[in-house]
């Protein structure tokens, strides 16, 4: 049985469980005061290299939001799960102008190309300036920024993604109740799920079937490679019309790629040639 559950204020948070990236954010007043505060409602965006932007959801009342409105730039700074006390210091409602890190652990230390420091005990930065600013009615102040720059402890940049995974140790936020308990998680089992889709496989998302498939006919056009699986698709729909079907049915489209040469050792053939270009 399901049921609704009622929208309550913070139900991002209470209700709604969403595993989210903990982040400190640093950033600076107009008067040059370093402010570092936890974030979490926070989303990278823009696939393409050009424009890498962050997404950010503050309270408009923030230290952080205000400082960011003034002075457009900002440092996420991503600590490990060893610095979890840490990062809940932060929190705290230090009065405007007070540098939190100061009562932390946490070094600072100057960053690449925005004015506020980085944290030098995170081992994943961004460095990001303000691009647009939307404050909605009576809630969250959206910050839409890009990304300056992405740093690095120096050796994770070419390790391989499980080991990264593990020395990052990044913790994993769960949440909070009535602002006063926060839930996060640390590394436990990691699993690692295979697609088995060659890089051009999205372009198999683009074809439009125009009769109905069975389930095994359409599981065997997945194997087709997705560069002729739309000329593989027409053609089969084609003569299975022909032949009189309503439906494409696996032995049609067994009989249609026996009939045209695309035969099971033809197939392999031609995606192992795929996958070495
Ligand atoms: C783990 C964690 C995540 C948080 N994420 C957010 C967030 O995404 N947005 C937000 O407005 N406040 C968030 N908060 C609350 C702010 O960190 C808190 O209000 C803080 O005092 C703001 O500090 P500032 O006024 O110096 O910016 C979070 C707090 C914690 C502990």
């Amino acid at each position: 049985m399901k049921k609704e559950a009622k929208i309550r204020p913070f139900w991002y948070s209470d209700i709604w469980l969403f595993p989210k990236l903990i982040t400190i954010i640093t950033s600076m007043d107009k008067r040059g005061r370093i402010n570092a505060a936890p974030y979490s409602h926070i989303m990278q965006y823009d696939v393409m290299a050009k424009n890498p932007r962050m997404i950010v959801g503050f309270r408009q009342g923030s230290h952080t939001f205000q400082n960011i409105c003034d002075t457009k730039e900002f440092v996420v700074n991503c600590p490990s799960a060893d610095y979890l006390d840490d990062m809940m210091e932060t929190a705290r409602f230090y009065p405007e102008g007070i540098n939190e890190l100061e009562h932390t652990r946490f070094t600072m230390i100057p960053s690449l190309h925005v004015k506020p420091p980085s944290i030098k005990e995170c081992p994943q930065i961004a460095e990001c300036e303000a691009e647009e600013i939307v404050r909605l009615e009576k809630s969250s102040g959206i910050v839409i920024a890009k990304i300056k720059a992405l740093v690095f402890d120096e050796e994770l940049i070419e390790m391989g993604r499980e080991e990264r995974i593990r020395k990052m140790n990044l913790p994993i936020g769960l949440g909070d109740e009535d602002r006063q308990d926060y839930f996060h998680s640390t590394l436990g089992h990691i699993s690692m799920h295979k697609l088995g889709e060659s890089p051009d496989a999205f372009k198999g998302s683009e074809i439009r079937l125009g009769m109905t498939w069975d389930a095994d006919a359409l599981q065997a056009l997945m194997t087709i490679p997705p560069m002729v699986r739309t000329m593989v698709t027409t053609q089969t729909e084609e003569y299975a019309r022909a032949k009189g079907d309503e439906k494409v049915s696996h032995a049609r489209l067994n009989q249609f790629a026996a009939e045209q040469g695309m035969t099971p050792e033809f197939m392999e053939r031609f995606q192992k040639k795929q996958k070495s270009a």
